[in-house]
């Protein structure tokens, strides 16, 4: 049986110039290098400057990506960005992205699930592809939490930093086994009632103001690796592959607990992950195409391998995206 598969043709990504190391937060707040690493695995993050916008970062990211895949935006039909951080409340961040891009044509949009949201967008695109609304998808998760964080509260202002990440699909004709490369199978979920455990308390309709992330982290740490294990169990069910299979593990970056407790639950061997939140801490939507782009960029990752890409978040929510580079 022939299908459609979303395929990644390129990946790029963007991180600010200016680094925010533990020891210079350490000097903001009451913290130590030492607690942020034994609790986090993070060593430093990100800021965007002054006048530095979430559309700015994603711009970079996407013409990144472009180079790498040999395209020009006028090749791309679709830009569907990820952000909880957009330039404004409207209008979108990615239509701001296909204006600086040059791009006349086509369709650009946000989607908003928090950490969760390159995994949603992905999923997203690769829906448009397989049923026939997009043929080549700009893809980008891009965020500038610094914006929202509260620099006076020491259990949340040291997780967190800016960045963006991006790649692009393709549909193509494929045999429709597991072997095929591109987006074999994804799984989505969400629970409102988990709500206030990670949320902003600001926002257009209810504040009148953008707010400050708040979070109860004990609670998102309890729920995190149950439902990230949940949903790549189903991935696995999908398609009867296994931890074993997998050639490399990038998870949503937010914390190396999490991303090794999850690891180790499924069986896959601490080599095959990919962890990047030590140069860069949670950057929430940006976070795993960050990640995936440094594995690329470095040689790690090459076609054919297997990858699983999992992400959780505010809301809560969580999905996986198991593909074949
Ligand atoms: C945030 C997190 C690192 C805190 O670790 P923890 O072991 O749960 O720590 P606690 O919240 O129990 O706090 C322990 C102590 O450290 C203190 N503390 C909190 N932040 C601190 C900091 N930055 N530096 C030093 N001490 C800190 C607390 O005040 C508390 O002190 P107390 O015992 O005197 O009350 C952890 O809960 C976590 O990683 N949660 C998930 C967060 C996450 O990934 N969110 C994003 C999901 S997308």
């Amino acid at each position: 049986m022939t299908t459609i598969r979303s395929t990644v043709l390129g990946c790029g990504s963007y991180l600010p110039e200016k680094i925010l190391t533990n020891e210079d937060l350490a000097r903001m707040v009451d913290t130590t290098d030492e607690w942020i690493v034994q609790r986090t695995g993070i060593r430093q993050r990100h800021i965007a400057a002054e006048g530095e916008f979430t559309s700015h970062l994603a711009i970079k990211a996407a013409e990144r990506a472009l180079a790498h895949a040999g395209l020009t935006a006028q090749d791309i039909d679709t830009i569907i960005l990820a952000t909880a951080t957009p330039d404004n409340t409207f209008p979108s961040t990615a239509v701001q992205v296909q204006a600086a891009l040059g791009m006349r044509h086509g369709v650009a949009f946000d989607v908003h699930a928090v950490c969760s949201g390159f995994v949603f967008a992905l999923t997203t695109a690769d829906t448009f592809i397989r049923c026939g609304q997009a043929k080549r998808v700009l893809v980008i998760g891009a965020e500038t939490f610094s914006r929202i964080l509260d620099w006076n509260d020491r259990t949340t202002c040291v997780l967190f930093g800016d960045g963006a990440g991006a790649v692009i699909l393709e549909g193509r004709e494929a045999s429709g086994t597991v072997a095929d490369h591109g987006i074999l199978t994804s799984h989505l979920r969400s629970d409102g009632q988990h709500k206030s455990k990670l949320y902003v308390d600001g926002g257009p309709s209810t504040t009148q103001t953008v707010g400050h992330l708040r979070m109860e982290g004990k609670e998102v740490f309890k729920h995190a690796v149950g439902m990230i294990t949940d949903v790549i169990e189903d991935a696995f069910k999908a398609t009867g592959l296994t931890g074993e299979d997998l050639t490399w593990f990038i998870p949503h970056q937010a914390n190396r607990r999490i991303i090794d407790a999850s690891a180790k639950k499924l069986d896959i061997a601490p080599e095959k992950v990919v962890v990047t939140v030590d140069l860069h801490g949670n950057t929430s939507a940006a976070s795993i195409p960050l990640a995936l782009d440094a594995a690329v960029k470095d040689g790690r990752v090459k076609s054919g391998d297997l990858i699983m890409l999992e992400a959780m978040g505010g809301g809560f929510t969580w999905g996986s995206v198991l593909l074949r580079w």
